[in-house]
């Protein structure tokens, strides 16, 4: 939990924050997926996530949270209607911090935003999907009170990798 007196704040993204978001998910996709991910497929994915991309969901409605602190942007989380039919109507699709900002309590800050936004959305439960490789978010996930509830396989990068579905009910 973060200290109270803390200068971080949760904001809607704006189109003009597009340039950092993509610097940010760069940052933290490679240090996320380096050695999971196949490196050209990754270098791509992170190419086609730019400014541009960025720049057209924000444009598109989709809701995008930046978390800054002391004025600067540390991550950001993508949310809304959950991609699956199933009991968990809301989805955290993404939450990335910059490396050198994990660890410290804004990852649990920008969680509890997302699903404060879902719920006013008036979307029950929650589903988050997280590789499985991936323990460090899988025990983030499961310290916030989220329970695996199914897996499944996914190519990517012509790899196949089990990805784990969290729910909170
Ligand atoms: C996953 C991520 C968003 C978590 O944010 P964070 O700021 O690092 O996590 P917090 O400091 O808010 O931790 C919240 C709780 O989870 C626990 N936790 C977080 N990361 C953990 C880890 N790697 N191992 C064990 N516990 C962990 C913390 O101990 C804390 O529990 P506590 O309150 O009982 O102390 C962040 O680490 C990140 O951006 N990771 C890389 C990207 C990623 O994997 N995103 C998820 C993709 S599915």
């Amino acid at each position: 939990m973060l200290s109270a007196s803390l200068d971080v704040d949760v904001r809607r993204a704006r189109i003009a924050d597009a340039p950092a978001l993509a610097e940010i998910f760069g940052e933290s996709w490679r240090a996320t997926y380096r050695g999971v991910i196949p490196h050209n497929h990754l270098e791509n994915m992170i190419r086609r996530r730019g400014t541009a991309r960025w720049r057209s969901s924000i444009r598109a409605g989709e809701l995008v949270l930046l978390i800054e602190y002391e004025g600067k942007n540390v991550g950001y989380a993508t949310c809304g209607t959950a991609r699956s039919r199933g009991a968990h109507k809301g989805e955290i699709y993404e939450i990335y911090l910059l490396p050198d900002y994990q660890g410290v309590g804004f990852g649990e800050y920008l969680f509890e935003a997302c699903r404060c936004r879902l719920d006013e959305r008036r979307l029950k439960g929650l589903i988050v999907w997280a590789l499985a490789e991936n323990t460090g978010a899988a025990n983030f996930y499961w310290q916030l009170g989220g329970r695996p509830l199914v897996s499944s396989y996914e190519r990517i990068g012509g790899v196949r990798l089990e990805k784990i579905a969290f729910t909170w009910d």
